[in-house]
């Protein structure tokens, strides 16, 4: 059975602090990496919309020497035939060496995993997880703090639908001392099941409230997050919701010096662009991290030492 990254936590603490160590060594040195990948190739089935998740990925491949193969959406694939998403893989995994799959329905890349023969990475499954942008956001939050415990990390926006939330909380239940304070409108709280099993479960503290501004002064870390317009049942929520929370200059006055911002992007209106001026900003830096991670994690799905 080949590998797969469905969920974070198929990867251990150890593993994960070894993908930020080959990210770190990929930076500094990376001509040292640049034919790791020569004759391998990657294939990127995206059934949903991606800028980043997609690019970085197939950047980090061609930066390893490797070449990529793949579609952008669904309608371009025979999936629109009503081929099934077992088979498609089925199929792809003939051509490729590893796949990275974006689907809208929780659940897909588990499924295609069991019609595969190589490695499949979950790019991203509806509402559900997406674990590759947690490693991303590891690394980010490594290189801004320099360590991955003892922190309060606030998340705000669409903590419902917001995937890279679920994932970043399960992932982050993992280390010490981590104190979680969640702002989200009330039709957008965290799933029960995120909170059960991430949270409650192993005594982790944790806070619920609508207010950001009440709250910021405590973060060491802000989580950002776009309210998710395609998870909505009906336009009247969304468009009720969608402004729920706008980061600003003049709110991050009471925020502390060294606090770090992220958000995974895409960005709507939930953050202004006068903040990304400010040296808290962090999501420029995360967009490159995801790469340098991406690059770490092929080499070690295809278990290519450098
Ligand atoms: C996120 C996603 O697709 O879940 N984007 C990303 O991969 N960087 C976040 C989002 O779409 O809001």
């Amino acid at each position: 059975m080949p590998r797969n990254i469905i969920d974070v936590t198929d990867l251990s603490v150890a593993e994960i602090d070894e993908l930020i160590a080959t990210a770190e060594d990929i930076t500094t040195n990376p001509a040292k990496y640049q034919d790791a990948c020569l004759h391998k190739q990657l294939a990127t089935l995206f059934f949903e919309p991606s800028t980043r998740t997609r690019l970085s990925f197939e950047s980090a491949m061609l930066a390893l020497g490797g070449s990529v193969l793949g579609f952008s959406e669904a309608n371009s694939s025979s999936s629109s035939k009503g081929e099934t998403v077992g088979d498609t893989v089925h199929t792809v995994s003939c051509y490729a060496d590893i796949i990275a799959m974006r689907h809208p329905k929780e659940g897909a890349p588990y499924a295609a995993a069991q019609f595969s023969e190589v490695p499949i990475i979950n790019a991203g499954d509806g509402g559900h997880n997406h674990p590759t942008q947690t490693l991303t956001d590891l690394l980010t939050i490594h290189r801004e703090k320099g360590r991955l415990d003892g922190f309060t990390i606030g998340f705000c926006g669409d903590l419902k639908f917001g995937r890279t939330v679920h994932s970043l909380v399960n992932a982050l239940s993992r280390y010490d001392n981590i104190r979680f304070v969640l702002v989200s409108p009330e039709e957008l709280k965290l799933p029960r099941y995120v909170k059960e099993q991430s949270l409650k479960s192993k005594g982790i503290p944790y806070t619920q409230t609508t207010d950001l501004e009440s709250v910021i002064s405590q973060l060491d870390i802000l989580y950002m997050t776009r309210v998710q317009r395609e998870r909505f049942f009906n336009e009247e929520d969304y468009l009720r919701l969608k402004d729920s929370y706008i980061l600003t200059p003049e709110k991050l006055q009471n925020a502390k010096p060294d606090l770090s911002i992220l958000h995974p992007l895409p960005r709507v209106n939930e953050i202004a662009v006068a903040v990304d001026r400010d040296p808290r900003a962090a999501y420029w830096k995360q967009v490159k991290n995801g790469k340098f991670i991406r690059m770490a994690l092929i080499l070690k799905l295809l278990d290519i030492h450098v």
